[in-house]
């Protein structure tokens, strides 16, 4: 599956002046210590390339320290060296983000012995196996799937003291009784939970569509909601996270680069 840029700063992102972030991260020791690594293990497991290539590389005069050739792939390097490969540096790790519309049939989980995952349409992503997905959606939900390494902006979209919203929109199997509208504004005591749901908005948009907006993610959250009003949920699709809206030119199944705004929004 293919990534498709936003607009010229997404893209500009991924694949221009900044793809080795993408393509040379994480930069596996921390440039605060004198820490050094082999360099053949570092740009192996900055790049994802295997050991083998980085040394057929080494051998080819490919790998540059501070702009002498690299002659031997067991010299060890720190963070404060200019390495490249193939000319381009090997940058100091950048945190990714990444944006997926999830489609129906796909587990929001790293690995699952019977289902494909939301990270087998990332293939392409280096080091797509080190992401994080920010708000696990059910196999059968659609849209908005936010994926991550940098675990502070991970915490700040899932963690129940941040009240981050998610705007879903829900079809059910019944209309959607008007009443529900306060009740899940005041709050619904859910079978098997402490606490009632935090105040939710409901937006009734046909007899058996609507947009709900929530601010927290429990367990199957939406789909108890609507059942506790006697109703079910046929389909559901997560339309935003925050103001994060799911990019209408994505296909389904495709990704893209968050924009630095979109970032800068997670607060
Ligand atoms: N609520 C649900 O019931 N399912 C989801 O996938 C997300 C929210």
């Amino acid at each position: 599956m293919h990534i498709r840029p936003l607009d010229s700063t997404a893209f500009i992102q991924y694949n221009g002046a900044s793809r080795a972030t993408a393509l040379f991260s994480p930069w596996t020791f921390s440039t605060q210590t004198n820490q050094t690594m082999r360099l053949d293990k570092l740009l192996s497991n900055s790049t994802g390339i295997s050991r083998s290539e980085i040394k057929k590389a080494i051998r080819q005069g490919k790998v540059k320290i501070d702009g002498s050739i690299a002659k031997v792939a067991s010299v060890h390097v720190n963070a404060d060296q200019q390495i490249t490969l193939f000319g381009q540096t090997v940058n100091e790790p950048q945190p990714r983000y990444f944006m997926l519309n999830k489609p129906n049939g796909y587990v929001c989980a790293n690995r699952d012995a019977e289902h494909p995952t939301v990270l087998d349409l990332m293939l392409d992503v280096p080091l797509y196996e080190k992401l994080n997905i920010a708000g696990r959606l059910d196999i059968d939900t659609t849209g908005l799937v936010l994926l991550t390494d940098d675990g502070n902006w991970l915490h700040n979209v899932t963690s129940p003291k941040h009240h981050c919203q998610k705007r879903y929109i829900a079809t059910t199997d019944a209309p959607i009784n008007i009443d529900s509208i306060d009740l899940f504004k005041e709050g619904i005591q859910l079978k098997d939970e402490l606490k009632p749901t935090r105040p939710a908005i409901l937006n009734i948009l046909e007899p058996q569509r609507a947009e709900l907006l929530i601010t927290e993610g429990r367990y199957h959250q939406v789909k108890r909601m609507f059942g506790a009003t006697n109703n079910r949920v046929t389909s559901l699709h997560r339309a935003a996270i925050g103001e994060i809206t799911l990019d209408e030119s994505l296909a389904v199944g495709e990704y893209r680069p968050l924009t630095q705004t979109e970032i800068n929004s997670i607060q």
